[in-house]
């Protein structure tokens, strides 16, 4: 089992919406965090000699048969325990308490009536503070040894402890931002009662995962495909820092990226980081299998089969390979959760590579998976990596080829990266670049007509969208300030040689999707 270099804080995972919010909570205080599934044993956590558990929250009835429980030998670790929402409920229940469902169930705010100043976890707590509270059940008898410490109007058992053997309880979420003093409780608990050093930072991430790559891949060789985004380019030079010459990336140039990335992709990591690199120009396969092709789905499936081919042909060049290094991040990997052992490792199907082929025997090696978007940007400022690559906004895999509405040929692309580079380039000077989650632009399949100097034009329109987001999922259109469209726009239309309109994207995600294609 896994034994960390840090002090390590566990959240025992329930289902909860909340979990990895949880875990960040922890790891912005500097020590470390990490998820694992409930299932897992007593003996199991005893090895990885952690200094706390948090239970998380759950969408599931303590009450209802089945519903989940950890082993109960968890009580007898010697180990501090949280217990949030579910956690906290289920901690009572397998201790000798009760739960019940009031009629009403509890959705919203509740203020904190503390009941003992001297509890550990109410340190620096202000009677009155604002909780955030959603539950359906409420813990109606204490469990042994435990007391209530404090309450709100509609739940005596709001904070619960049993300060002998260091477990705790709160029917509030503390780890989300309404909840006004979440910080403070979970600091209190980290710290005062789990004792754990804030020691995880950057710098002994480096320390510890290139220790950890060292051993795991030996003498042995580690292919990493380049994508020009940042979570490959952070896998990249980490695994480099470990294994030096033992890495070999493969970039392929799809004809279908930005303006200047082929080349910068190239300076960085052969000529700056000294990274063998293995460059494919495939521009030709690519637009000679997309010619004519305009649907959608159609488009993807060909960009994807033609990526593998090229890559696959690029990697058998590369000599004897061991592993194959995927930039996966900590919420894919607990997205793809599987009950204990951890999750699985998916081969994301849009990102760089598809399926293995048969006669590829490679591990994968993944050494962003515990790390959250934002840590990877950290850490790649921590490696060196030019702050313009680490806050880069996201690129689809398939390019440029989703953004050329309509037929991709190579003029349309050229025209499309003069298009993106202005747009960028002007979102830039603004100093709105880190502000908005995504910009692009797309070429439309109609022509617009236009007139310039004296002349009649028949042109080209492209389409420019920004939007704010959190993860993707959901999106909203970003509210420029109109003298920055202005400025795109001129520039555009006085500078691109084939476009004479430019629109303005203000579709939310739903119903619209980021993309266009
Ligand atoms: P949509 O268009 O579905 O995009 O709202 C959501 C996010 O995913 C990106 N995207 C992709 N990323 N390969 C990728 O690596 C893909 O095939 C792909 N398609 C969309 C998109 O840019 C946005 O950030």
């Amino acid at each position: 089992m896994q034994q960390f270099p840090h002090d390590t804080v566990i959240v025992l995972d329930f289902g909860a919406q909340y979990s990895q919010l949880i875990a960040r909570r922890v790891r912005e205080m500097h020590v470390y965090s990490q998820i694992v599934p409930y299932t897992i044993t007593a003996a199991e956590l005893k090895a990885m000699q952690i200094k706390g558990i948090i239970f998380s929250g759950g969408p599931a009835s303590v009450r209802a048969e089945g519903s989940p429980r950890p082993d109960p030998g968890i009580y007898d670790l010697g180990i501090p325990i949280l217990g949030i929402c579910y956690g906290l409920q289920v901690m009572s229940i397998q201790n000798g308490g009760a739960v019940e469902r009031p009629e009403k169930r509890e959705y919203g705010f509740a203020d904190l009536t503390i009941l003992q100043k001297e509890s550990s976890l109410l340190q620096g707590i202000t009677d009155s503070s604002r909780l955030w509270m959603s539950h359906g059940d409420s813990v109606c008898t204490l469990p042994e040894g435990f007391s209530h410490t404090g309450s709100t109007p509609n739940c005596p058992y709001t904070v619960i402890e049993n300060e002998a053997k260091h477990f705790y309880g709160v029917q509030f979420h503390p780890e989300v931002v309404h909840t006004t003093q979440g910080k403070t409780f979970l600091e209190n608990f980290v710290f005062g009662v789990c004792k754990a050093e804030a020691n995880w930072d950057m710098g002994s991430f480096v320390a510890s995962a290139v220790a950890e790559i060292r051993e795991k891949v030996g003498d042995r060789q580690v292919l990493c495909g380049l994508s020009g985004g940042v979570d490959s380019a952070v896998a990249a030079v980490l695994i480099h820092k470990a294994i030096g010459d033992q890495l070999v990336c493969v970039f392929v140039n799809n004809g279908l990226l930005r303006k200047g990335e082929a080349e910068m992709v190239q300076k960085l990591f052969r000529d700056n980081y000294n990274i063998r690199l293995q460059y494919a120009d495939a521009e030709q396969a690519f637009l000679s299998a997309l010619k004519g092709v305009t649907e959608p789905e159609a488009k993807r499936k060909i960009i994807g089969k033609v990526f593998v081919d090229t890559f696959y042909a690029e990697a058998r060049k590369a000599g004897e390979i061991s592993f194959l290094a995927q930039g996966t991040l900590y919420p894919d990997v607990i997205e793809s959760k599987s009950p204990s052992g951890g999750p699985s490792a998916t081969i994301k199907s849009h990102h760089n590579v598809g399926g293995l082929p048969e006669d590829l025997k490679w591990e994968l090696l993944e050494p962003l998976r515990e790390l959250f978007k934002d840590e990877v940007r950290a850490l790649g400022r921590e490696l060196g990596l030019p702050q313009e690559l680490v806050n880069r906004h996201p690129f689809p895999g398939p390019g440029l080829g989703v953004r050329c509405i309509g037929e991709v040929t190579k003029e349309r692309l050229d025209t499309l990266r003069d298009v993106d580079a202005i747009f960028i380039e002007e979102i830039r000077k603004a100093g709105l670049y880190d502000d908005i989650w995504q910009a692009l632009a797309c070429l439309l399949p109609v022509k617009s007509v236009g007139v310039q100097g004296d002349e009649r034009t028949y042109e080209e329109v492209c389409s420019l969208r920004a939007v704010t987001s959190e993860d993707a999922m959901t999106a909203d259109w970003y509210r420029f300030p109109p003298e920055v469209l202005q400025h795109a726009a001129s520039r555009i239309c006085n500078e691109v040689e084939g476009v004479n309109r430019v629109l303005y994207d203000i579709t939310s995600k739903p119903p619209g999707t980021i993309e266009w294609e």
